[in-house]
């Protein structure tokens, strides 16, 4: 008898969502749409994870289904994909559904995005086209079988084996950011690689090698893989040679070693603390198309990785040579060259203000601006020996100066 998730649904779904599914349910048998759960959140339900994102699967054409949905008022549409025949759409108490039409992909070259070939397919054909079997399952919503999973490929039995198999040979030269996306899955339920899955992703490694692979879609994966913040996959990226994939470095770094920085320093980005330590190879960096902010914490590592190190050599100097670099980029610097001023930096001086600014200092006499920005230079730096602390003796200290 086929599996039932029903009562995970009523268990692990809110009322709400359950509510919003009914009205599919309804609906579907109503316009005569056979409609499925897909992907991660069966993975999940089954799993009994958190749910982060409810995807439906539509036997036919998925858009056609969500107007109707808006024509009757049950939801409204927020975003239509003509290309990939998906619609995003929200219900009431704002919950987000995605809803895409079943088709089968042809990668037009290795690694870059698939020109979809064919939409309406069955659900089976559809599924030949996922990762992993452990995301390829399915759960009927409609009335006459809800809640039954659909596993064309023995899906649930390496769930419960705690396996992780992909669909076909192919797998990873189509879409390269699956070996990543594999890793995140070992790492996120503690999978482990079934051995022909492992010897697809060496022989990916070792023989197809190239520049040319979408590189949005290998970016986005391993933001995902290492936002886990967890260790063992930093280390597992090493032990795997995934670092091979995106052209990075192998360094004698530990993810334990990671995290425990990220824990003590906070910075806004733990993900890019993990690259950072891997990530060198400007082409790449650029592929990349990071923000910003991302791409600040890559050229601040380049300067502290360049710089002359010799200057290091009093507290103030310190303070200058890691002013205003982002915490990431310090602690990469420390983790890839092990100098202590780094953690010196973040521990102490990083803390250290002048408290005096120029209206101050203004108002004790001094009016000349070049002036006013020695004075205050002289301030840090006796701060930095430690032997001023509070404002009053900054004061104390500029008027013994202006003598
Ligand atoms: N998928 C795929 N190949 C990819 C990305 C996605 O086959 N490179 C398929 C998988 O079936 C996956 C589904 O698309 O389950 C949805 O992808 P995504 O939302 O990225 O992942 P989830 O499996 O939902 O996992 P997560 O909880 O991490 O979002």
């Amino acid at each position: 008898m086929a599996l039932n998730l029903k009562d995970k649904i009523e268990k692990q779904l809110s009322k709400d969502v359950q509510k919003t599914l009914k009205d599919c349910s309804e609906n579907a048998d109503l316009f005569g749409f056979k409609i499925y759960l897909i992907g991660g959140i069966v993975r999940d339900l089954f799993l009994e994870k958190e749910i982060f994102d409810i995807d439906v699967t539509v036997e036919g054409n998925a858009i056609d289904f969500c107007h109707k949905l808006a024509d009757k008022k049950i939801c409204k549409i927020l975003q239509v994909q003509d290309k990939l025949n998906t619609a995003k759409v929200v219900f009431d108490k704002n919950i987000e559904i995605d809803f895409a039409s079943t088709r089968q992909e042809f990668y037009p070259r290795h690694g870059h995005l698939p020109v979809a070939v064919r939409f309406g397919c069955t659900l089976q054909e559809d599924v030949y086209r996922r990762d992993f079997t452990i995301n390829s399952l399915a759960i009927s919503l409609n009335k006459n079988n809800f809640g039954e999973v659909i596993d064309y490929v023995d899906g649930i039995k390496d769930l419960k084996n705690k396996t992780l198999k992909v669909l076909h040979d192919n797998s990873f030269v189509e879409d390269p950011s699956r070996i990543i996306r594999g890793l995140k899955f070992a790492a996120r339920f503690n999978l482990h690689r079934d051995e022909h899955t492992k010897l697809l992703q060496e022989k990916y490694q070792n023989i197809q090698l190239h520049k040319d692979i979408s590189w949005t879609r290998i970016k986005n994966e391993i933001k995902q893989a290492f936002s886990l913040d967890n260790p063992k996959v930093f280390d597992m990226f090493l032990t795997n040679g995934i670092e091979k994939i995106f052209y990075a470095n192998k360094p004698d770094i530990k993810g334990l070693e990671i995290k425990t920085l990220i824990e003590k320093y906070q910075p806004d980005f733990p993900w890019l603390v993990y690259l950072g330590c891997i990530l060198d190879d400007k082409e790449i960096i650029d592929a990349f198309c990071f923000t910003r902010t991302e791409k600040k914490v890559f050229a601040d590592k380049d300067t502290l990785l360049s710089a002359n190190l010799s200057m290091l050599n009093s507290n103030y100097h310190i303070y200058k040579f890691f002013q205003k670099k982002s915490i990431e980029s310090v602690l990469i610097y420390y983790l890839l060259t092990k100098r202590k001023e780094a953690l010196i930096y973040l521990e102490k001086l990083s803390k250290i203000r002048v408290e005096l600014n120029g209206e101050d200092l203004k108002n004790l006499g001094i009016t000349n601006g070049k002036k006013i920005g020695e004075m205050l230079d002289k301030i840090l730096k006796k701060k930095l020996t430690g032997t001023i602390v509070k404002k009053a003796d900054e004061i104390k200290f500029v008027k013994t100066q202006i003598k």
